[in-house]
């Protein structure tokens, strides 16, 4: 049986990320390969106890250096217990987040040495990576603005990251940035600024050209 795919969104705040993930699992179901969608942090039960602890709470909780080690104690989890034994099965991954959010919240945005986490990384998941990474991307002030609207209509208080200041999210934008450029074979930008018939639009034939496949 042929592995599944790992195909993760990452982008900052307000970019659309769960409506493309649960639209895309539709699409592929529909084109006959079964997938799954999970998110990050979490994914497994003792991820999503990890996840607890870092989306909620006082902004200055963690260093961004106890927040990557929280982010990749909750992602070796991840991996070991939901993502391989999918592909292992044949079943695609579609995640909300993974490793490039390390690299840009807490590299780029929270000012941990990018050479330490790609250390980490190997350490925890050797050379584990997607398959394909679809970065959403849009100005800061409009991705705040719909998150700050998601957050008022929902009764969580996972408002920790939007609570950081404006220079750190310009930061985020410009470190995913970066990342996509660092590795153009597995990123692609995707414009989150249109509606989210058009960014789906975009984000189906990236998954066709970069996958060999057609959905
Ligand atoms: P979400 O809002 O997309 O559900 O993600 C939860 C928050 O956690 C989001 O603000 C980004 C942040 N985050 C990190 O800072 N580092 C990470 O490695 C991951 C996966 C998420």
């Amino acid at each position: 049986m042929a592995r599944g795919k790992f195909i993760t969104f990452e982008g900052g705040e307000g970019g659309g990320k769960s409506t493309q993930v649960k639209r895309l699992i539709a699409a592929l179901e529909s084109a006959g390969i079964r997938a799954i969608s999970t998110r990050e942090p979490g994914g497994a039960p003792a991820s999503e106890d990890i996840r607890e602890l870092l989306v909620s709470g006082a902004v200055d909780r963690w260093t961004p250096m106890a927040e990557v080690l929280l982010n990749y104690a909750a992602r070796e989890i991840h991996v070991a217990k939901t993502i391989i034994p999918a592909l292992d099965q044949g079943i695609w991954v579609i995640s909300d987040r993974f490793a490039d959010s390390t690299m840009a919240y807490q590299g780029y945005g929270g000012g941990i040495d990018r050479d330490r986490i790609v250390n980490i990384h190997k350490a925890v998941l050797n050379d584990f990576m997607p398959d394909l990474t679809l970065i959403l991307d849009l100005p800061v002030e409009q991705g705040l603005a719909r998150a700050g609207k998601r957050l008022a209509n929902d009764a969580s208080n996972e408002d920790r990251f939007e609570r950081m200041g404006r220079d750190f999210h310009n930061r985020l934008r410009e470190g995913f940035l970066a990342i996509a450029s660092d590795d153009p074979k597995r990123c692609r930008v995707i414009n989150a600024e249109v509606d989210a018939d058009a960014v789906f639009a975009a984000v189906t034939d990236a998954v066709n050209d970069a996958l060999g496949v057609t959905i």
